[in-house]
């Protein structure tokens, strides 16, 4: 019955499997609420241009409203012999209001509809997940502002590197996800465009105002090109490389909490609300969440892959290719929605072991720089050499199984006979990261200074 749409030059109906390979409907029907909205203001236009009667205009208005109100209350009859959102409303409008129906359509293609729509989705998307990527900034800079101070490891190479703060290391996820926040906003401003009215590809006779539906739908302005308005899928593949950056931010931050969450580091406790348990060790709070952001990460690249490869080769304009690429966003566009609220939901209520952080960071020789450092301001050593003096310091401590601060100063002037009491000043922990005063430095003057400053920007 589909085929009541396009039947007219066919004798059969189509193979059932055809049918299957070339519906779209169980996906495209998200895109209701854009596609009525498209269609009004498709119908307002031609009626202002005289295309369409005011009478056929307000019937169909009417049937439009009627039909959303199926759909909204979950009643509406979706068909699959009518492939598509698109199609299904058409035949559905036609039951409810007869003829006028028919005259929707005019001077406009399932082509220039279905970009529309879809555009519509997309830039709604990226509103939200701007919003998210806000929300989640926010759960950290609080978090920040509660550990400007608490002492932690930094690393390379996962090896302690230098003391850090907890609220410097959280600062630096805030300037990721600011950047992912412009990202999406970005992308929307690229693609706020309007396709609609460019029809099947070459544009139409019919004296429709193309400004008129671009500005109904709060588009910038009509798409320049009625080829390139109906070819163009770049606004989704932006759409889901931001969506991608986003996860790829998440997912690092998803492997710090499942390291944090060990036993062995013992740095975040996730509240109950955001663990699971073991069914067979009882001891067991599992980072479930913080895990399937981190795996999630690869759908969202997986539908970034497939929506660039889906769309290489197509010669211009519409192909059926195109009709793949609202599964892949939706799917890219729902994975990072799960993720980052559930992010935003594990930082917000995690407990965070400040002892544990500042014990680690005194491991591992953390302030050996420090010491390179003071080597080089008090004693005038290179840092060359200092960087040496430092190592034999840290072998000497290795060898007796204590850290930089626990030798005793007969030790240390062992390596370096210069050296007096002063030195134990910079072997903290604690003077290590109030040394960091460079702008954008650990410091916790510093780090005040980026929480304020987000507070400000956000405000
Ligand atoms: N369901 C189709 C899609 O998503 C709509 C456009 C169909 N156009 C066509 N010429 N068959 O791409």
């Amino acid at each position: 019955q589909g085929q009541e749409m396009w039947g007219g030059r066919f004798a059969a109906k189509p193979d059932q499997i055809m049918e299957a390979i070339n519906a779209s409907i169980d996906v495209d029907q998200r895109m209701a609420e854009e596609d009525i909205a498209g269609s009004k203001a498709h119908v307002r236009m031609l009626a202002d241009r005289g295309i369409v009667t005011e009478a056929d205009r307000d019937a169909i208005l009417g049937g439009l409203d009627a039909v959303i109100e199926e759909i909204r209350k979950g009643d509406f009859p979706f068909r699959k012999d009518l492939e598509d959102i698109h199609m299904n409303v058409e035949a559905r409008l036609k039951e409810l209001i007869g003829e006028p129906a028919g005259r929707l359509h005019t001077g406009r293609s399932r082509n220039d509809q279905v970009a529309t729509d879809f555009r519509l989705w997309v830039r709604e998307a990226l509103k939200t997940r701007a919003d998210q990527a806000e929300a989640l900034m926010r759960a950290l800079i609080d978090q920040a502002d509660l550990h400007a101070e608490t002492v932690m490891p930094g690393f390379t190479h996962l090896q302690t590197a230098q003391p850090v703060t907890f609220g410097h290391h959280l600062m630096a996820y805030v300037e990721m996800f600011s950047r992912d926040k412009s990202r999406f906003q970005d992308a929307l401003v690229r693609m706020n465009e309007s396709p609609l009215g460019a029809a099947a590809l070459a544009g139409t006779g019919f004296p429709i105002d193309r400004e008129q539906t671009a500005e109904a739908l709060d588009f910038f302005a009509p798409m320049a090109n009625s080829l390139d308005a109906v070819s163009a899928r770049d606004f989704a593949v932006e759409a889901v490389s931001a969506c991608s950056i986003c996860a790829m931010h998440l997912s690092r931050l998803a492997e710090e909490i499942v390291i944090w969450a060990s036993a062995q580091f013992h740095f975040v406790r996730l509240s109950d609300a955001w663990s699971t348990g073991s069914s067979i060790m009882p001891q067991k709070r599992n980072p479930d969440a913080a895990e399937l952001v981190r795996a999630k990460t690869g759908r969202i690249y997986g539908a970034l892959q497939a929506l660039l490869t889906v769309l290489k080769g197509l010669p211009l304009a519409y192909s059926k290719d195109m009709q793949e690429d609202k599964e892949l966003t939706f799917l890219a566009f729902d994975a990072l929605d799960l993720c980052l609220a559930s992010m935003t939901g594990m930082v917000s209520s995690w407990t965070v072991d400040k002892d544990a952080m500042r014990a680690a960071a005194a491991h591992g020789f953390s302030t050996a720089t420090d010491l390179a450092d003071y080597l080089v301001r008090e004693l005038g050593l290179p840092f060359r050499e200092a960087h040496h003096v430092t190592g034999a310091t840290v072998k000497l401590a290795e060898d007796k199984g204590c850290d930089l601060a626990d030798l005793s100063l007969e030790e240390l002037q062992s390596v370096e006979p210069r050296l007096t009491d002063a030195v134990y000043s910079v072997l903290t922990v604690e003077a290590s990261v109030n040394s960091r005063t460079s702008y954008g430095g650990t410091a916790p003057a510093r780090v005040r200074e980026q929480i304020s400053r987000w507070k400000e920007l956000l405000e």
